[in-house]
Parts: C-alpha cells; sequence; structure tokens
C-alpha cells in the first residue's frame, strides 16, 4: 500500500518510528511533515495528508500529534475519512475490523515508541470485517452527513 503520514511537533517524536515499521511491512510511505520539534499548527499538516488520501493518491494516512485527539478531529471532518485514535494493539485490530480506519491517529505524547511500533503493524495487516460492521458505517454516512 502507500501510506502517507503527518505529524506535528508534538507528534515528531515518534514518526521515525512509525515510517520504519511502514516499511519493514511492505509498504512505501510519503511524508508530509513537519520535520522537527518546532512548534507548528497541526491543522496544516493534516490537511496535506488527508487531501493526498482524499484525492486517492495514497490508500491510507497516519497522523500524529500530542495526543492525538487534534489530528482526529481534523481527520473526522473530511468525508470518506475513517479516523481513529489508538492506543494500543486490541484499539489498533478493533479500528481495522470493525471501523475500516482509512486513517490510523496516534499520540506522541502519549504513546511510546514500542507500542506505536506494535499499533502500525496490526493497523497495517488486519483486515476489515465487513458484514454488520459495513452497514453501521453506512450508517455514519447517512446520518451524519453535513453537506
Ligand atoms: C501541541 O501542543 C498539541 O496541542 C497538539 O500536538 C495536539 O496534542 C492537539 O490536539
Amino acid at each position: 500500500m502507500k501510506i502517507g503520514i503527518a505529524c506535528d511537533h508534538g507528534g515528531y517524536t515518534i514518526k521515525d518510528i512509525v515510517k520504519e515499521a511502514v516499511t519493514r511491512c511492505g509498504h512505501e510511505i510519503t511524508d508530509f511533515g513537519a520535520d522537527s520539534t518546532e512548534s507548528v499548527d497541526y491543522p496544516d499538516y493534516a490537511a496535506k495528508a488527508l487531501a493526498f488520501l482524499s484525492q486517492g493518491l495514497c490508500d491510507r494516512i497516519v497522523l500524529i500529534c500530542g495526543t492525538g485527539i487534534g489530528m482526529s478531529i481534523c481527520a473526522n471532518r473530511v468525508s470518506g475519512i475513517r479516523g481513529t485514535l489508538c492506543h494500543d494493539a486490541y484499539t489498533a485490530r478493533m479500528s481495522r475490523q470493525h471501523n475500516d480506519s482509512n486513517c490510523l491517529v496516534l499520540g506522541g505524547r502519549v504513546t511510546g515508541p514500542a507500542v506505536a511500533d506494535d499499533i502500525v503493524e496490526v493497523w497495517l495487516k488486519t483486515p476489515f470485517e465487513g458484514g454488520r460492521h459495513q452497514e453501521r458505517l453506512n450508517k455514519i454516512d447517512k446520518l451524519m452527513r453535513n453537506n
């Protein structure tokens, strides 16, 4: 798969770990910054990766900020994006099996590097179960439409 990634200064600390996990699992990565721990605004970086995914230029994206909350808010404003803030392998697995996550969100200040590595691998390898979960996702599109 082609995977986009973006972070702010709060997420930069685990970005390289995430990129290494993605390439180790055999996927291609496109990095939209940020490139240091210098303070930046997370929506600026979220927007770049989200546009890339929305335009069909990659298969999934990873967004990282300090807590993962700001990036989650950004992701779930965009039609067709299912942003899932994951804290461990269990939430990562469920985000794929039940929610068909196409945007993994991590918090660089709340998730350590080894756990982040684990989350990314599980998120990349776990398929969506479909069935009743697809019907629920269809309901989100139908009931939570804002345009
Ligand atoms: C930056 O200080 C911090 O607010 C940001 O990384 C993120 O946690 C926002 O939700």
